[in-house]
């Protein structure tokens, strides 16, 4: 199938970016990100209260701009001892909108009192794809882990360097092939694939023209 169709990602994050075209390869659309179709001005608020209502309302503010098949994800780290905090509100925990270091500092910080055992959280991603004609698509991925006590390894973004899985690394010490198979996005961005997948049978492949 040729890469006719064009698939927009809602982010203006270049790691998010960076992991959802390696893990949208092989798939027969071309994937541009929203500053690469000229809409780098536009930031969409975040007010929903889960991650599945923030994708759609980052899909949808994009969507309405280009008309084409447009994917977004909301993403973040949901920590047991503090109740799923800082959940939604993981970009802007520290304080600064994306500013990882001061996030990473404050969850250490909120932690401080805890024990390993107790250290128990997840990395959760929701998917929206809105189609052409305004159908949508949801999925969702969560990967397991617990809060290490220091910040280990280089890769990745985020809270990586924190959030240890249970073979004893850190995400942040995964190659970004690794971190793909394992993580939030990479299930959540592996379900949405099938559903697209779904959507291309033939006779359904009009849904994805403008
Ligand atoms: P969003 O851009 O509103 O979805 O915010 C996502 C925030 O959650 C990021 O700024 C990171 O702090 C965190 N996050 C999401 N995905 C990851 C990941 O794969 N690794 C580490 N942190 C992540």
């Amino acid at each position: 199938m040729e890469k006719t169709d064009v698939l927009v990602i809602s982010t203006g994050n270049p790691n998010k970016l960076k992991e959802i075209q390696s893990l949208l390869k092989d798939f027969p659309l071309e994937v541009k990100s929203k500053d690469q179709v000229g809409l780098e001005e536009i930031e969409i608020e975040e007010t929903g209260t889960t991650f599945e209502e923030n994708a759609l309302l980052k899909a949808k503010g994009i969507q309405q701009h280009t008309g084409t098949l447009v994917l977004a994800d909301d993403s973040g780290i949901t920590v047991d001892a503090l109740e799923g905090a800082p959940g939604v509100y993981s970009a802007r925990y520290g304080g600064e909108e994306g500013n990882d270091r001061k996030n990473n500092q404050k969850l250490l910080g909120a932690l401080k009192e805890v024990p390993k055992e107790k250290r128990g959280a997840a990395f959760v991603c929701a998917v929206v794809v809105v189609l052409p004609d305004g159908k949508i698509l949801k999925a969702t991925g969560v990967t397991r882990g617990t809060v290490g006590f220091e910040e280990k390894g280089q890769g990745g973004f985020g809270y990586d360097p924190l959030f240890i899985l249970p073979n004893g690394k850190t995400m942040a010490e995964l190659t970004a092939t690794e971190k793909n198979a394992v993580s939030h996005r990479g299930k959540a961005l592996r379900a949405i694939k099938e559903l697209l997948t779904e959507e291309f049978i033939p006779g359904n492949q009009e849904k994805f023209q403008r």
